[in-house]
């Protein structure tokens, strides 16, 4: 088990509790991310999580087959829990799906992969997993494309938090785990490697301080 699936084993718990004061818009990636979609037989929910988004899928496409991954055994539980589904319990850096999905989603998940390398290969597994016209979802946090934004974020980021959560768990917890365990890209990065990874059109769809929802599309 690697830091990181520690780290989300030990949260599991409280992760529905904790993740709307620390991500601005997390209601609107996961109620809109369903809304996008038309209609899908096959849904790859990468780092699943406790299920929040595949539990909006769910919801209005009953018979869509969900795949959900995670490193994290508590967090599966819980999902597995809500949810009906594949449950799969991999690292997304080494999973190779053994079907084709017509949509595939990661949210709040991607700045985990640490190596940017890995990062690419895991963009270009999710583009070979897609059928045709099949999309892929992603929301995360990013980082400023220069000096100058990345204060900015990290400043209205600190603010948003402090409406939710006290100084000490801002400043004493959430903002030195960030800054020691997460590796943001920039969102021209992040768009630039998804484009490699062979999808034709990419759009944003929303962009909430420093976190942003992409779609892509095959
Ligand atoms: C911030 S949570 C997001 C969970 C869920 N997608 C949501 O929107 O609420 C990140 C999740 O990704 C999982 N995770 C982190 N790195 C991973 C990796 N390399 N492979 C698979 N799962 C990973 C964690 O265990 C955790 O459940």
């Amino acid at each position: 088990m690697t830091k990181v699936n520690d780290e989300y084993d030990s949260q599991a718990s409280s992760y529905d509790n904790f993740i709307r004061k620390l991500v601005p818009g997390y209601d609107f990636f996961i109620s809109v991310t369903p809304l996008l979609m038309n209609n899908p037989t096959s849904v790859l929910d990468l780092g699943c999580g406790t299920g929040n988004s595949s539990a909006g899928i769910k919801n209005l496409y009953a018979d869509a087959k969900l795949t959900c991954v995670d490193t994290s055994q508590e967090m599966l539980k819980i999902a597995e829990s809500r949810i009906e589904g594949n449950f799969i319990q991999s690292n997304i850096e080494d999973f190779q799906p053994k079907q084709k999905f017509d949509a595939v989603i990661s949210t709040m998940v991607m700045h985990n992969v640490q190596a940017i390398e890995k990062r690419q290969s895991v963009y270009k597994m999710i583009s070979d997993s897609l059928n045709p016209g099949g999309v892929y979802f992603t929301s995360d946090i990013i980082v400023g494309e220069n000096d100058i934004t990345y204060s900015l974020y990290i400043k209205m980021w600190r603010n948003f938090m402090l409406n939710n959560l006290t100084e000490e768990e801002v400043d004493g917890k959430w903002l030195p785990l960030h800054k020691e365990k997460d590796k943001p890209l920039t969102l021209s990065k992040q768009i630039e490697m998804i484009s490699r990874a062979g999808f034709k059109s990419i759009e944003i769809i929303n962009k909430n301080i420093n976190f942003v929802m992409i779609a892509a599309f095959k």
